[in-house]
Formats: structure tokens, sequence, C-alpha cells
């Protein structure tokens, strides 16, 4: 499976948001026959048409953001639902996680256990000693000990914020399940063990690269490529954005580069 909806962008802030459904349009194969079509909608027609898809296609007992042996199976007769996993509510930080009045930090009490993949995370906390009066502004936190109680997989959390820069760690385990069409780049700086990463051309679908990226390593996957991960055990990933708007309209237009880096 491959995306099959992108968020529209170069429309004016004034009118409502709009997507693009598209089949085949970024394959070369159904392009270049004229077999592909996209068509724009309002976000307000596609979003809840893709929640009701994915509500037809869960079964009972399926959670599609588990990894495969914490979860039951995707295939079989339809049978039931899970609505409770598939409208998870995403972390989502407005400063960082663990400040005052912000998303919580996770905790056995809480009901973030440690995942079986991370027994050995050493838990202890940092001490932070504000001066007064900056109470509930200066704060640091056990990241390893947060992702290691992550519940789903390849589902990035935003867990800090400064300006329009998103910190957004997660864990992975098995394969992203859709091909992921970047329309900005994309820092990963593994965290632990190990991810593979097919990566392809945006436009096109054909390979570009693959590669393993090891705890410590920092890569930046281009503005131009889709991408899709493997990861044989369970491993952290801090994804990092610039979160801009403008990105991907000033992309289209040539203003801002599609790499991280050039020289
Ligand atoms: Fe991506």
């Amino acid at each position: 499976m491959t995306d099959l909806c992108r968020t529209g962008v170069g429309h004016a802030r004034s009118e409502a948001p709009e997507g693009t459904l598209f089949v085949g349009r970024y394959n070369n194969a159904y392009h270049d026959a004229g077999r592909d079509h996209e068509e724009r909608f309002p976000s307000e027609v596609l979003m809840p048409l893709f929640k009701a898809i994915m509500s037809d296609w869960t079964n009972e007992g399926y959670d599609p953001f588990a990894a495969p042996m914490e979860t039951g199976t995707p295939w079989g007769s339809k049978n039931g639902g899970n609505e409770e996993a598939i409208t998870r509510t995403r972390v989502a930080a407005k400063r960082m996680v663990g400040l005052p009045g912000d998303t919580p930090l996770r905790t056995d009490a809480n009901g973030f256990p440690a995942n079986r993949m991370f027994p050995d995370i050493d838990r202890s906390q940092p001490v932070v000693e504000p001066e007064p009066g900056f109470e509930g502004e200066v704060w640091a936190y056990n990241l390893f000990d947060y992702l290691s109680r992550s519940d789903v997989t390849w589902n990035p959390s935003v867990c800090s914020v400064v300006g329009e820069s998103l910190f957004c760690p997660t864990t992975e385990e098995f394969s992203l399940p859709v091909d992921h069409g970047n329309d900005r780049c994309e820092w990963f700086i593994t965290l632990s063990d190990e991810i593979d990463w097919e990566i392809k051309d945006k436009e096109t679908a054909k390979p570009r690269a693959t590669v393993l990226t090891r705890a410590g390593d920092v890569s930046c996957m281009p503005a131009d490529i889709r991408h899709k991960g493997f990861a044989k055990k369970r491993a952290m990933l801090l994804v990092w954005e610039n979160g801009s708007p403008a990105i991907p309209e000033m992309i289209l237009k040539g203003e801002a580069p599609v790499v991280a880096v050039t020289w």
C-alpha cells in the first residue's frame, strides 16, 4: 500500500482545507500509460471517508498501530471493530512533554508499562532546579524511559515544540505499513538499535537507496522521496522536522531545497 492522500498545498488561507486523492499518480507505469487519476476534495469530505475505511478494515482484536506480536491478525472475515485503537489521540505537546498543563510523562501508574523489548533502560529522571520565577518553564525528562513506554509503532508524537521545530520521536518494530511520501526534509536520529530504510523517488517510485541506520546515526531524508522502514527489533527513532505549513509550497516553487545540505 502507498499513500493515497496528501494534504493540500497552494490554496489561500481563507479557503477551506483541501486534499488530493490519487491512484497511480506516483507510479511511473500507471502515470506513463495515462492510467492514473487524481482529484481534489475538501478535507471535511476526505477525513470522514478515510476514517470510515479504516474502521471497516479493522477487525476486533487487531490494533493497526501495535507491533504484530502484540496484537491480533489484520486479515479474515469482517468481525467487529477496534474503535478504541484507531481513534487513539496522538500525543501532541504544546511545549514539551511533562511541563505543567502539557501532555504527561508515561508511567506504570497511568497505563504505560515498559515495552517487552526495552527491559534494560536507565529509568532515572534528571534533576531539574529552575531559578525562582522559571518553574514551569525549565524542564527535562528521560526520553529513553518515555519512548520505552510507547504503546504504538511508526507513529511519531510531538514531544517538544520550539517555534516551528518539532521533535517527534517514535518506536519502530516490524515494518512501516505505508510508503511515506515526504513533503519536506525530515531528519532521522536513530536513538537505539537498527532501522532499515527503502527509499524511492517520490514521483516515479523508482528505487533510490537502501540505508541501514544504527543507534547514533543521523540522516536527513530529502523532500522528493518516499520511504518505508523496517525494524527487526523495536527501535527508537527521533524524527525532527520544520513544521512550517509554508514549506511544501516553497519547495514546489523552487524557493526551498529538497535536501538539507548542498556543497
Ligand atoms: Fe517521511
